[in-house]
């Protein structure tokens, strides 16, 4: 009896182990279908989907938080979920209960737990017979002929995919965060009126358009108007083409590789690949290099202004009205009554800035009296925008939005206050300290960072695709910054702080301005591959050094644009841009003079730099190059860090030349060859040489080699002969071949035998041996070993005091 009972058991549980085995099995493998009558359910979402038969996509319930689903396609292989269409995104649906069905009268519908419809197809065709996941990523329903009756690529969301339509009445509509999946403000769409295709900013309180360029017509575009067919499709190589003749192309145009053209949340558009081996997204296209021009970005009455990076502020007298959403912008300090009367009003001026559209009167030539009489005689008038070019102009504005700051507008906007309002400069002073703060941690964690790390240094390598005509000079990478930081808290404007800096330190100068100042470009400073340097003095009894580029930059606004953003860099460790000309053909930059020569003067010649002023040259440039890297910018790299470009100041503090300047010449010139732009040999990292994304970390190597040549005192960089393999290599290498063997080894001697000779042992052990350390970790082949520039400067900071206690 017993054993028959057992044997009972056995059957049970064999009888489980197979149900379960089946069940594994049915679901593991890849379905790509869904029957009529069948349905996928939210509970097992994780089990539950569909799978395109490539594995590209797949399709079923995703889940954010503990208890929202969508139904959504998504990316199967990317490294963090990315969604490419969504049948819910307003609604998400309960995890219990809750089912996406292939009902019998051919409807594809989404069930909450409560039976409700949250989403369904328009097709009732009774002839549906299976819901497929394509390879392209289109969910399509499909009779029993096997023709398509409805289709999801007919419903997009905010991507775009190869081969997907754009078409007539259609849209991409972004999302409202950065993360989020709810309907944003906006759109990308053919335009019902004129057949164009543009991007326009839809939001609760305005609507305004900004790509194609607003400042231009429909030809002056490059676009048609004609075609009214309203069809725009991306193609399997990159290629994108719109029937009003708009068409651009990836950077990494060609087959093989998995793209999107997503409608991002921060208004701009663009072309993402994906990097097969990392499985991170790259830019590859996108439609507004510089993110200030996008409208509606910081919301009414909010001003945009490149910080570097494009930032939203509130101007003086207004404050953020959500202090975690920009969209919703700023609201005035002050009690609003119904008209200001004349007396009761005062303008303050904002230099360089304006706010684009909503103009209740234009006029000139005007002067700047009558234009602000207007302003005051019109209740509705919250500001005016007066510049005078040539003769003057004068708008005034019943709406304040889409406001920039940057200095290649030349003129101001002022703002309407009431004059019993207290706009105090000190105020906006004891702000500024917030103004280099180091971005959101949470950009900066986990897995996170890779992707934001993989992103930049693709963005790199596509905008050097522009830099077709510049060939091997000193290169500054400027990213426009789709990268942005408007989660900073607490954030007022220093817009007027910002505009002093500007005024008085960084500036335009005629060319003749700057042939007198150098009396007409006698004394060369120096020269290399962007130009020569000359020394010259200023007006105003400045000493400066004048940069002269030998190459053809891009247009004066880009240039321009570029430069702006540059002026405002600012550490003690980086030398100082004071202004630039652009005048006809000439390209000059106003540096600050510095005194005491370049490092290799001080290094590699018979005059022996101590120990003391070594450390801080040390410490100082990776200062500058953390700053550069991290701290605000997250967009510089330097790509010729050598001691010819790290300056001394009279008290030996070390000051980086050269962070310069070369950028795109002529922007999206398409089939546009272009040369890899190198450092300088010795200080180049492998990845040059090994055609390797191009990071931050290039500059952590050529960093590694000037510490190591600042212990050492002589050129790492040079080529030698070794006895032992016969054949040349740097000196560097048989450096760092010999020290290693040697700690290895447990040999004391390697820090005596690496320190340079010429100080005759007097030098801080711990301090030399922390150098050598970190010289040797950022000339490590794999530059995922490299430290971070911020990482040498705390090692480095850890260890200053040491000279103190030590004194040797
Ligand atoms: C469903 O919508 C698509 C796209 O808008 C349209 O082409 C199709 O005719 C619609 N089908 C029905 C049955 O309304
Ligand atoms: C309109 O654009 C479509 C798609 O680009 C193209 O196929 C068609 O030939 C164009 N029509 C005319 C009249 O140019
Ligand atoms: C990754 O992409 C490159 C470039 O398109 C291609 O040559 C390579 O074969 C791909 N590798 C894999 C594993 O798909
Ligand atoms: C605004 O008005 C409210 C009530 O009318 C008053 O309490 C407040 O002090 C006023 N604020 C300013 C800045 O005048």
């Amino acid at each position: 009896m017993r054993q028959h009972g057992f044997n009972k058991l056995d059957i049970i549980l064999l009888v489980m182990i197979i149900i379960s085995c089946f069940f594994n099995f049915s679901c593991s493998k890849n379905q790509n279908v869904l029957d009529r009558g069948s349905s996928l359910s939210a509970e097992d979402a994780d089990s539950n989907s569909l799978i395109s038969p490539d594995g590209s996509f797949s399709c079923g319930f995703y889940e954010v938080g503990t208890n929202a689903y969508w139904f959504a396609i998504w990316f199967t292989d990317s490294k963090e979920r990315t969604i490419v269409w969504m049948a819910n995104r307003d609604k998400p649906v309960n995890a219990k209960g809750s089912e996406l069905a292939l009902k019998k009268n051919g409807v594809l519908v989404l069930k909450d737990v409560d039976g409700t419809v949250v989403w369904e197809t328009n097709s009732t065709s009774t002839g549906a017979r299976k819901a497929e996941l394509l390879n392209t990523g289109n969910l399509v329903l499909k009779d029993h002929k096997d023709d398509i009756i409805w289709q999801s690529f007919d419903f997009p969301t905010d991507t775009l995919l190869p081969f997907q339509a754009l078409r007539k009445g259609k849209k991409l509509v972004s999302s409202l965060k950065k993360g989020g999946f709810a309907t944003g403000y906006y759109n990308f769409y053919f335009d019902n009126d004129d057949n164009v295709l543009r991007l326009v900013y839809d939001g609760p309180e305005i609507t305004s358009l900004y790509w194609p360029n607003i400042a231009l017509g429909i030809y002056q575009n490059g676009r048609t108007n004609y075609n009214s067919s309203r069809i725009a499709v991306l193609d399997n190589l990159g290629r994108f083409l719109s029937s009003d003749q708009f068409q651009f192309s990836a950077s990494d145009a060609g087959n093989g590789i998995k793209r999107r053209l997503t409608m991002d949340y921060d208004g701009n558009l663009r072309l993402y690949s994906l990097n097969n081996l990392t499985k991170v997204w790259n830019v590859s296209w996108q439609a507004m290099p510089q993110m200030c021009n996008v409208h509606g970005l910081c919301g009414k009455i909010g001003i945009c202004t490149y910080t570097p990076n494009p930032e939203c502020s509130c101007p003086p007298g207004y404050e953020r009205s959500d202090q975690s959403d920009w969209n919703s912008g700023c609201k005035p300090k002050f009690n609003i009554s119904s008209c200001l009367k004349p007396d009761e009003v005062k303008f303050l001026e904002i230099p360089h800035t304006d706010y684009y559209g909503f103009d209740l009167n234009n006029s000139n030539p005007i002067t700047f009296e009558a234009c602000r009489d207007i302003c005051l005689g019109d209740c509705l008038c919250q500001a005016f925008s007066y510049r005078l070019t040539g003769e003057g102009f004068c708008f005034t504005k019943g709406v304040l939005f889409n406001g920039v700051q940057t200095t290649s507008f030349p003129g101001s906007i002022y703002l309407k206050l009431p004059a019993s309002l207290q706009v105090s400069g000190s105020a906006l002073l004891s702000d500024s300290s917030s103004k280099c703060e180091p971005s959101d941690v949470n950009v900066r964690v986990g897995s996170t960072l890779m992707y934001d790390m993989d992103f930049k240094k693709v963005r790199w390598a596509y905008l050097y695709s522009f830099s077709a005509a510049i060939g091997a000079i000193e290169f500054l990478i400027f990213v426009s910054g789709w990268w942005f930081l408007f989660r900073k808290n607490g954030t007022s404007s220093n817009l007027e702080d910002g505009y002093l800096l500007i005024s008085s330190q960084f500036r335009g100068f005629t060319f003749s301005e700057l042939k007198k100042a150098t009396n007409n470009f006698k004394v060369e400073l120096g020269r290399g591959g962007s130009g020569a340097v000359y020394k010259g003095h200023l007006t105003d009894e400045r000493v400066v050094a004048v940069k002269r580029l030998g190459v053809i930059f891009q247009g004066d606004e880009e240039f321009l644009a570029e430069l702006s953003t540059i002026g405002k860099i600012n550490h003690m460790n980086l030398v100082r841009m004071w202004g630039f000309c652009a005048e006809g053909k000439h390209r000059l930059l106003v540096y600050e003079y510095i005194e005491n020569l370049s490092l290799n003067n001080h290094l590699f010649t018979s005059s022996v730099l101590g120990w003391k002023e070594r450390f801080k040259v040390a410490l100082g440039t990776a200062k500058g190059l953390a700053y550069l890297h991290d701290e605000c910018l997250e967009w510089v790299i330097h790509c010729d860090v050598k001691p010819e470009n790290i300056l001394l100041d009279s008290e030996f503090e070390p000051k980086i030349a050269d962070f310069g300047l070369a950028k795109l010449s002529q922007r999206g010139m398409p089939n546009s060859e272009f040369s890899r732009i190198r450092g300088t040999k010795g200080y180049m990292a492998p990845e040059w040489a090994l055609n390797l994304p191009i990071t931050a970390k290039v500059d952590v190597y050529s960093y590694g080699v000037v510490v190591l040549e600042i212990v050492k005192g002589i050129r790492l960089s040079n080529w030698v002969v070794d006895d032992d393999i016969q054949e040349p290599e740097a000196e560097l290498a048989r450096f760092v071949r010999l020290v290693k063997r040697k700690i290895l080894c447990g040999d004391a001697s390697w820090l005596e035998e690496t320190v340079d000779p010429r100080l005759q042992g007097s030098y801080s052990k711990d301090q030399a041996k922390k150098l050598v350390e970190i010289g040797l970790s950022c000339v490590e082949e794999d530059r995922y070993r490299r430290p971070s520039m911020a990482t040498v400067v705390q090692a480095l900071l850890d260890c200053e005091d040491s000279s103190r206690t030590e004194k040797t």
